[in-house]
């Protein structure tokens, strides 16, 4: 599993107060860049940790992952996260014990995707989770992680406890 963590702008003897967000990538998401980019597009999840870290340095610490392995996946949610922004690839359409965990966890998330799977093939119109999401984005390319992102810290914001 792949794994960074977005830098903290703050001296390091502060105590960092931004909500810790999970950005967790799923099978094949490794591949963003050079499969099929007519699809998915140039930019890979390299890029995509740059842009989103500096986009949102002074309001959130991401942190970054990636695996093919959905046991590692699931493991992964059940952290000390405000929330997440999950693109599991296949799993949305596949994965019941993803809903499942994501059910158990009460874990505030926003499910996003980088193509419309809506005007895809049947197979992919269907999502285990996005019915226990926050909000789902999908289309945008890597910008749909950006805006689901944007989406969590409000309702983090508006929600919080
Ligand atoms: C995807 C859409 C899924 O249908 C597909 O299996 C993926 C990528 C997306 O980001 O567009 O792996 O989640």
């Amino acid at each position: 599993m792949r794994k960074t963590k977005s830098k903290s702008r703050a001296n390091p003897n502060s105590v960092d107060l931004r909500p810790r967000i999970l950005v967790a990538s799923g099978v094949n998401l490794d591949l963003l860049g050079r499969r099929e980019p007519g699809i998915y597009g140039h930019a890979t999840l390299q890029d995509l940790e740059a842009i989103a870290s500096r986009e949102f340095a002074a309001r959130a610490e991401l942190v970054f992952a990636q695996t093919n392995v959905e046991s590692e996946y699931l493991a992964l949610l059940d952290g000390a996260w405000a929330g997440a922004v999950i693109n599991p690839g296949a799993w949305t359409h596949t994965s019941l014990a993803l809903a499942d965990r994501l059910a158990g966890l009460q874990l505030p998330f926003v499910e996003v995707h980088l193509s419309n799977t809506a005007a895809r093939e049947t197979f992919r119109h269907h999502s285990y989770t996005a019915r226990l999401a926050v909000g789902v984005v999908q289309g945008f390319g890597i910008n749909s992680y950006l805006l689901g992102i944007e989406g969590l810290l409000r309702y983090l914001m508006t929600n919080a406890s």
